[in-house]
């Protein structure tokens, strides 16, 4: 039952910033469910974006410049979002160091993706990278510079010149081994002078979907305060990052939690190639920690227990700089053979030792302390202990390259949702297919997240009339956070945590079979069934850690079934995912992208085409051939 109440409030009350501190008139309601009353307080833009890392924060700057009036909601303070963690760079074709083409940048990520990514959206990525990384100077990122001034770009992972033919590109802009730091913090200031409006500490619950299958908003959580707060905008855009911490061990953040990827299962829509989870060969060994590729591609080298570069037998020309999948599989294959490190020989010496000190202070200064507080390593002196570690999902919510979320609708596969846009690790454009590159992620959610701004701009003026929202928008999924919030089960909900972490990280590896994959299917639904027995204890709705951590952990459940699933179905080798009964690649049968529907509690899964043509004539796409480093 909605009874509302109109009250003048200052938009920016609470925890919500703006560059402008501007007021704006809301209405609260109050709604009474199960014995308790919730504050509901409603918002109107035209444009919502949740999430401000690199792919929010450009979003919401850009539909700020075209003049929309944006919320941008945030579950953290902006610049403590994931994209601070970004070390190594971002790839474009600038030229700064050897000559350059984009052309080249896309063939390496067509290569780079296993041949699953969409050719026009990475067309779209590669031709907008010069000028991505360019806007990004002027905004003011303090890049690494050469002796004459240009932005230093350093060798990273799978970049080659002249398509394939030329040897390693130079083509990674960075600013030293803390690029994300950098270009988060450069773009929050930008989204200050800008005017967004940004609601700090706000955690999104559900998309506000329409009867009519378009998106209007977004319903989210006040954690400081509980109230809840529906933002009515004719335009959302979802730039929620990852989902790694279903893993046990993850370089991401423990906020990473892929809470857009399950808002948008949980409105019936499909999750893409979610089965493409990326391991990190350099993640420190037992903490987690990244360790920049960077590090290999300012010289570091990867070493067995005999003391052998043994990048060379995997990967005769790219050596320790061949694409991600490539070298963490060549890990795992040293280790399983008995040459990996330590008194367990579980696993891999990375040795920076031989490079001149002063390249390690000025070029990996970050990396050289987080090896000395979490291995205890002195760099200059020992190699760096590292294990192949989950870092990144190719998959996530279905996109077009303008941003546009798209689903398969009957005979269409590319059917736009109204509405409702995604940017940034949380969707796929898919520019990464099977396999990102390295330094393609920062490049993706600029790249992107100023596309969906554009996009927005292409299709509605600033100020457009919104149809109200539809009269019961919000109500379930308020009866949805009253039932978990008063879970009474018997399992807390660390304890069904681990368990999907475990299940995750042993059955959906870096190494894959039928067997570790169907044991993982029934393995990880169980532990969803378990999530039914969840136990809170805080009953509050004023910072209920509590509470939150049990949506993430439904959030990451839901990400971790359709992964397990998709990754079963999957009867070939491709990327990230690899098989050992299914070791070729099978163009024939598995050249599409796999959409996951999570309906009643169950995974279904279903198909759609990859785009193999590019967007003009500028360049032919790339077909198919065998993928060697
Ligand atoms: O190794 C790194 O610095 C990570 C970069 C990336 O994932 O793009």
């Amino acid at each position: 039952m909605w009874r509302c109440v109109s009250r003048g409030l200052r938009a920016s009350s609470n925890r919500s910033i703006s560059g402008g501190g501007h007021f704006r008139r809301l209405f609260s309601s109050q709604t009474n469910v199960g014995g308790s009353s919730y504050t509901v307080v409603d918002h109107t833009y035209d444009a919502v974006v949740v999430g401000a890392g690199g792919a929010g924060l450009r979003a919401a700057i850009g539909l700020s410049e075209h003049g929309f009036n944006t919320a941008c909601i945030t579950k953290l303070f902006p610049t403590r979002s994931h994209t601070v963690a970004a070390q190594g760079g971002i790839n474009a074709a600038l030229g700064n160091m050897t000559e350059d083409d984009w052309r080249w940048h896309m063939y390496d990520t067509v290569k780079g993706s296993d041949w699953l990514g969409d050719q026009d959206a990475i067309q779209y990525m590669c031709r907008e990278a010069p000028k991505a990384v360019i806007e990004l100077e002027n905004y003011g990122l303090p890049f690494s510079r050469t002796e004459d001034g240009k932005i230093y770009q350093r060798a990273f992972g799978g970049q080659s010149l002249d398509f394939g033919k030329g040897g390693q590109a130079y083509r990674c802009a960075c600013a030293a081994d803390r690029t994300g730091h950098a270009l988060l913090h450069t773009l929050y200031g930008q989204a200050m002078k800008h005017n967004t409006q940004f609601f700090v500490e706000y955690f999104a619950l559900d998309l506000l979907m329409n009867s009519d299958g378009s998106c209007q908003g977004v319903i989210a959580l006040n954690m400081e305060d509980g109230t809840l707060h529906r933002f009515r905008a004719a335009n959302t855009i979802l730039a929620t990052g990852g989902y790694g911490r279903a893993y046990f061990s993850a370089t991401s953040a423990h906020t990473c939690t892929g809470d857009g990827n399950a808002m948008v299962a949980r409105a019936g829509l499909p999750l893409q190639d979610l089965e493409f989870v990326q391991f990190h060969p350099t993640g420190i060994y037992g903490a987690g920690c990244l360790i920049t590729e960077g590090s290999r591609g300012e010289g570091g080298i990867l070493r067995n227990s005999e003391g052998e570069r043994f990048m060379e037998r995997y990967a005769p020309t790219a050596k320790d700089l061949a694409s991600r999948d490539v070298v963490s599989r060549s890990m795992t294959m040293e280790i399983r053979e008995g040459r990996g490190v330590g008194p367990l020989k579980d696993h891999i010496y990375l040795h920076l030792n031989h490079l001149p000190p002063e390249v390690l202070k000025e070029r990996l200064p970050g990396i050289s302390e987080t090896a000395a507080i979490f291995a205890g390593v002195d760099v200059t002196k020992e190699p760096i202990p590292v294990l192949p570690t989950v870092h990144y999902n190719m998959g996530g919510i279905p996109t077009n390259y303008h941003g546009q979320v798209v689903t398969k609708n009957g005979d269409d596969p590319d059917a736009v949702i109204p509405g409702l846009m995604a940017a940034g690790e949380a969707a796929c454009a898919s520019v990464h297919g099977a396999n990102r590159l390295g330094a393609n992620s920062l490049l993706d959610i600029v790249v992107f997240g100023r596309a969906c701004a554009n996009r927005v701009a292409e299709i509605q003026k600033p100020g457009a009339e919104q149809k109200p929202l539809e009269k019961d928008a919000g109500e379930r999924t308020i009866a949805w956070l009253d039932k978990i919030r008063n879970s009474n089960g018997s399992l807390p909900t660390s304890k069904i945590r681990l368990d999907m972490q475990r299940v995750m990280q042993n059955n959906a590896a870096v190494f894959r079979t039928q067997e570790t994959l169907e044991e993982g299917c029934q393995l990880i639904d169980k532990t969803w069934e378990s999530f039914h027995d969840v136990q809170l204890k805080d009953r509050g709705l004023i910072w209920n850690t509590d509470l939150i951590e049990t949506i993430e952990l439904e959030n990451l459940l839901i990400n971790a079934c359709i992964t397990m699933h998709s990754a079963e179905a999957r009867k070939e080798s491709r990327g990230a995912h690899a098989r050992e009964d299914f070791t070729k690649r099978d163009d024939e049968k598995w050249m599409k992208h796999t959409i996951g529907y999570w309906e009643d509690e169950k995974v279904r899964l279903e198909y759609r085409p990859v785009h193999m043509n590019t967007l003009d004539d500028e360049v032919e796409s790339f077909p198919p051939k065998a993928r060697v480093y």
